[in-house]
């Protein structure tokens, strides 16, 4: 396998919470889309991915003040929704282990709830660097919206009450992110990434902040992921989640980090039953700034590289476990290792 430092990828990066803190109504506003008024009871329970291509980045973080759009050298985002409601722990923990970078995002009324804490210990066991967006702040009292301009000289710009209130919610949040052993600074101020995880204040409904949010994750991982980000040809692809759909039959969605897939490879997954083997027959992809669990016009490729997320088609899925991965058989003494190890996972 060779890695390519001429190439960047696209970072993963995996969206937690609590329940309601405002998930998928962030995705909602980065695609312009409303996936978060189509789910039943508001409430998301699949894992979700969407690519943000560098052309959709440069132009939201514009409103972030000294971002400048001509540093950008990776080609997108694959930003990754999760569930945050207690009974989904395995998607948070699945989609956590798949990712570069995360968003913890926190509901600025509510301070840190209790699926926050267990998204934030998931990312503490990993080690797997994340960002806090401070959510809701349109709801302090008194709060004048702006998505154009940077937050950051916005807040300024508010009531002093409304700064004042900031300020006392901020500081209980800071406390409680310390009581569970993390330092948090906002990103303006923040001169220590390694030390201190920075905090983004955003309106997820009203758009403000997140080009501030966006432009951070494009920064730190260009400065911080560079060298996990070069394009690695060894491939590196899990499966996310297993699909029936109206005349395509059983299909997974994979994450698919690194390498290449190509309709006719042969894979090897873990199913319930013993080793799954099939050809693929086809992979789609939602358009960029669609998501891949909205049943839409999906576009058909040949061949993909990573980092995308991929809907794989292919005969006999039914059975595939999730979360574990998906290996391509590349010549045919490797099949019986690749079910064996397919087996153990
Ligand atoms: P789950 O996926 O079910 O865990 O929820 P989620 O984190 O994806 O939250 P979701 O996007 O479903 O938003 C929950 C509710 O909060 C919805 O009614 C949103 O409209 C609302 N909401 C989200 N972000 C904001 C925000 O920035 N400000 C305000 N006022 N409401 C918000
Ligand atoms: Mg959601
Ligand atoms: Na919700």
């Amino acid at each position: 396998a060779s890695r390519n430092f001429d190439v960047l990828r696209s970072p993963v990066i995996c969206v937690l919470g609590h329940v309601d803190t405002g998930k998928t109504k962030m995705l909602d506003t980065i695609r312009r889309t409303n996936v978060q008024l189509g789910e039943a009871g508001g409430i998301t329970q699949q894992i979700g991915a969407t690519r943000v291509p560098a052309e959709a980045l440069k132009e939201r973080c514009r409103k972030a003040r000294n971002f400048d759009p001509d540093s950008v050298k990776i080609p997108g985002f694959l930003i990754i929704d999760t569930p945050g409601h207690e009974s989904f722990a395995n998607l948070r923990s699945r989609g956590s282990s798949l990712c570069d970078v995360a968003i913890l995002v926190v509901d600025i009324m509510h301070g840190l709830e209790p699926q926050t804490i267990e998204s934030l210990k998931l990312l503490l066991k990993r080690g797997t660097p994340f960002v806090v967006a401070l959510n809701k702040v349109d709801r302090l009292y008194g709060y004048e919206s702006n998505p154009q301009k940077d937050i950051y000289q916005h807040l300024k710009a508010q009531s002093s009450n409304v700064q004042l209130e900031f300020k006392e919610r901020y500081e209980k949040i800071v406390t409680e992110f310390a009581e569970n052993s993390v330092n948090v600074a906002l990103s303006n101020q923040n001169k220590n990434t390694d030390e201190y995880v920075s905090i983004v204040p955003t309106s997820a409904f009203l758009g403000d902040g997140i080009g501030n949010l966006l432009a951070y994750i494009v920064d730190y991982s260009q400065d911080k992921l560079a060298e996990r980000l070069a394009f690695c040809t060894e491939l590196d692809c899990t499966v996310m989640e297993v699909r029936s759909l109206p005349g395509l039959g059983t299909t997974v969605d994979v994450i698919l980090l690194n390498g290449t897939l190509k309709r006719g490879d042969i894979i090897v997954l873990t199913g319930t039953e013993g080793p799954i083997c099939s050809e693929i027959r086809d992979l789609l992809m939602p358009a960029p700034l669609r998501e891949i669990r909205v049943k839409g016009d999906y576009e058909h490729y040949a061949s993909i590289q990573g980092a995308q997320g991929v809907k794989v088609l292919a005969k006999g899925l039914d059975n595939v476990v999730a979360g574990l991965p998906l290996f391509v058989c590349r010549r045919s003494d490797e099949l019986e290792v690749l079910k064996a190890d397919a087996q153990k996972q």
